[in-house]
């Protein structure tokens, strides 16, 4: 399929879903407010903005490929019980990058940020990626 629709009512405040978009693993993460706010105050070497990484008015929605940048591991964090790293995010059981709640590389050897797939809001409830 070129594109996947994501029914984002089924995925509760501080959760995130995977879903599979052409093969590859996609972390739909639904941001609490502290976790925008975690995102938009630090100050980084690689100054890529938060703001730059999600839609105009739906910051409470994070979409980044969940294929971490070094080797290509998936990163762990969808659910708040499991190891976010001290950056709120993801981090990957490989070799111990850590993400923060922007998808931002923040420690360890993975070389970029996780990057963000093309996606649209269809509705209030639908987001399509691809
Ligand atoms: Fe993720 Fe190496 S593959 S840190």
């Amino acid at each position: 399929l070129s594109t996947v629709d994501v029914d984002l009512s089924l995925i509760p405040e501080g959760q995130g879903m995977t879903v599979l978009w052409r093969g590859t693993p996609i972390f739909v993460r639904h941001r609490t407010p502290q976790e925008i706010e975690e995102a938009r105050k630090v100050a980084l070497r690689d100054p890529a903005k938060d703001q730059d990484r999600v839609k105009p008015h739906k910051e409470a929605w994070l979409v980044v490929f969940g294929v971490c940048t070094h080797l290509g591991c998936v990163p762990v964090g969808q659910k708040p019980s499991q190891n976010r790293g001290d950056y709120g995010g993801w981090f990957c059981p490989c070799h111990g990058s850590e993400y923060d709640t922007s998808g931002r590389v923040r420690r360890g050897p993975a070389p970029t940020n996780l990057p963000i797939p093309p996606y649209v809001f269809l509705d209030e409830k639908t987001l399509r990626i691809g």
